[in-house]
């Protein structure tokens, strides 16, 4: 361990959710962390919040908060919008005037998915739901603050807590007999452990090697590779559990039905497919198929239930 990079001061908000909690297992080892977390965080009134930001005097603050129930958040606007777009807003003025970078989670639903390709970070921004409205608000306050700034721009992330589709789903194959799920969804499951990895990866970059932070400042999209239809993503855990030999399944259908049979709050975006030759070029990154990294956290829980 490089006694310099402990120097280095991360403060973390947001380390009980999916990425905040690989972010802080991946920082701890080599950063001087310091996580905030919601009994801090009281969204009419920042001083608590300042009070923390003036005391440790980050360089780096990283924002794995978020308000993520895409659904709620239609009929729960103002929530959405004071977490997603007023706290992100008030932390990049904070980091303008301490210096620090702040590093900040986005995600797909900026984008209408009405685009057949790749979405790349300049690609046309056109939210569908309060979600990405509220999200892409917050993009928008990061980059007018003018602070120093790395927005990672991630996609269908899961991890092995909280609520998210691989989970909801190996729950569903131990309680239903058949399931129907969507196929006219595409883009890439993420793990927040892979997120976790190349937020590690670029931070180590830019403060322990060659990077110039100021010729990196951006956005980025940051998924694993390839794509899927969540049908996909369900028929891919499936097979997974089964290869493992996940006893507890009562599944045996999992068929396809359009987002039309399937109709929710918020409208989703039919395509979520995103470039990452920006992060790869910038930082240098390995990034895999999709399906490794769920391979991996499958076997992973599935060594923990036997
Ligand atoms: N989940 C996805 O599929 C997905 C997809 C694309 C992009 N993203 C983005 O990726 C980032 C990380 O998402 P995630 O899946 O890790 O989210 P998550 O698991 O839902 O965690 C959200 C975090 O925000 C905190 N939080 C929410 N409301 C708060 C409030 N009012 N005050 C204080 N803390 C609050 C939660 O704290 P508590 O534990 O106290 O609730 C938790 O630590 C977010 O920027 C999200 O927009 C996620």
């Amino acid at each position: 361990m490089d006694k310099k990079e402990l120097l280095i001061k991360v403060l973390l908000l947001g380390s009980s959710g999916q990425v905040g909690f690989e972010l802080n297992n991946s920082l701890k080892p080599f950063f001087n962390l310091k996580l905030v977390n919601r009994s801090d965080i009281n969204l009419q009134d920042f001083e608590r919040l300042d009070s923390i930001i003036e005391k440790f005097s980050p360089d780096v603050i990283i924002n794995a908060i978020a308000y993520t129930d895409v659904d709620k958040a239609e009929s729960d606007s103002n929530e959405a919008f004071r977490v997603n777009a007023d706290l992100v807003q008030h932390l990049a003025e904070m980091a303008k005037l301490k210096d620090a970078l702040l590093l900040h989670y986005s995600t797909d639903y900026v984008f209408d998915g009405y685009f057949g390709g790749s979405y790349t970070e300049e690609s046309r921004v056109n939210p569908l739901s309060v979600y990405g409205k509220s999200k892409l608000l917050g993009e928008e306050s990061i980059i007018r603050s003018g602070c120093k700034y790395l927005i990672f721009r991630t996609c269908w992330v899961y991890s092995e807590r909280r609520k998210n589709f691989l989970l909801t789903m190996i729950n569903a194959f131990r309680t239903k007999e058949f399931i129907n799920v969507v196929d006219d969804q595409i883009g890439t499951p993420t793990s927040s452990n892979l997120i976790s990895e190349l937020t590690l990866n670029c931070l180590k970059k830019i403060f322990y090697q060659d990077t110039s932070l100021n010729e990196v400042i951006g956005i980025y999209n940051m998924t694993a590779k390839g794509e899927t239809s969540w049908h996909g993503f369900a028929v891919s855990i499936f097979e997974r559990l089964k290869s493992l030999g996940y006893k507890d399944m009562k599944t045996n259908s999992i068929n396809q039905i359009s987002s039309d049979e399937y109709l929710l709050p918020a409208k989703r975006p039919k395509n979520s497919k995103l470039s990452t030759a920006k992060i790869i070029e910038t930082f240098g990154t390995d990034i895999l198929n999709w399906e490794h990294y769920s391979n991996d956290l499958l076997e992973k829980i599935v060594a923990n239930t036997e």
